[in-house]
């Protein structure tokens, strides 16, 4: 079995909003993937940014976007990321009462189709929708803002779903999302994530291509071996 090589995603969380373009190619060559957060204030207290805003930066970078809806009602909204041109749209299993139906409106629009699952909810309940899927996103924080501190126990549901994955060959990729940096991606790549999304550590950095190229390169290191 070849092991898949990570990816990684910085988050826009922790960019100039005013200079966003210019932050997003700049990881231009190091990202696999660039992470656009929105927020509709409901689903969670913050508030980024919507749809007029990721199809504009969609025509400023060859990256591709991978989609976390922080937001309620994602049967409505959640399909034009898909038409806009993301690469992957997440929606928060905590938000939406027919996941597989969603999902399979993304993969007809184009996209990849991401299940997220927040802090306090438990994985076991989705293991099985997971065929319908392409990425799952774990969360090592509780969704809404950037700077919080990695939850390490949180990695137990990484595992849980690693298992699931590997047992069933399922074509998945694992995301963690929430404090990843240079001092934890270590422990979720061990624990079988694949696919990390990095905020504060990669836009908060001097030089955020480098960062991200140790990033992967921890992980990297990191990864279990088939
Ligand atoms: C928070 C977002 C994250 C956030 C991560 O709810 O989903 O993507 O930007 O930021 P860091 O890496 O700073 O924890
Ligand atoms: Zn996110």
């Amino acid at each position: 079995m070849t092991v898949p090589l990570p990816i990684v995603a910085p988050s826009i969380l922790a960019a100039d909003f005013a200079r966003l373009a210019d932050e997003v190619r700049a990881i231009e060559g190091a990202a696999d993937w660039v992470h656009v957060d929105v927020m509709d204030n409901h689903f969670v207290p913050n508030l980024t940014i919507g749809l007029p805003v990721v199809q504009s930066l969609r025509a400023a970078t060859r990256l591709p976007f991978d989609v976390h809806l922080m937001i309620e009602d994602p049967r409505r909204w959640a399909p034009g990321y898909a038409d806009a041109g993301a690469y992957n749209v997440t929606f928060h299993a905590e938000a939406c009462d027919d996941p597989v139906a969603l999902a399979k409106e993304l993969r007809s629009a184009g996209a990849k189709a991401g299940l997220a699952i927040d802090r306090d909810t438990p994985i076991e309940p989705y293991l099985d929708l997971l065929p319908s899927f392409d990425t799952l996103l774990i969360m090592t924080i509780k969704a809404g803002f950037g700077g919080q501190r990695f939850i390490p126990h949180l990695l137990d549901k990484v595992r849980t779903a690693r298992h699931h994955v590997d047992a069933g060959h399922l074509e998945l990729r694992i995301e963690v999302d929430g404090g990843i940096a240079a001092d934890t991606i270590a422990e979720a790549a061990e624990a079988g994530a694949d696919a990390f999304v990095a905020g504060t550590a990669v836009f908060g950095a001097d030089d955020p291509a480098e960062a991200v190229r140790r990033l992967r390169s921890l992980a990297r290191c990191a990864a279990p071996r088939a």
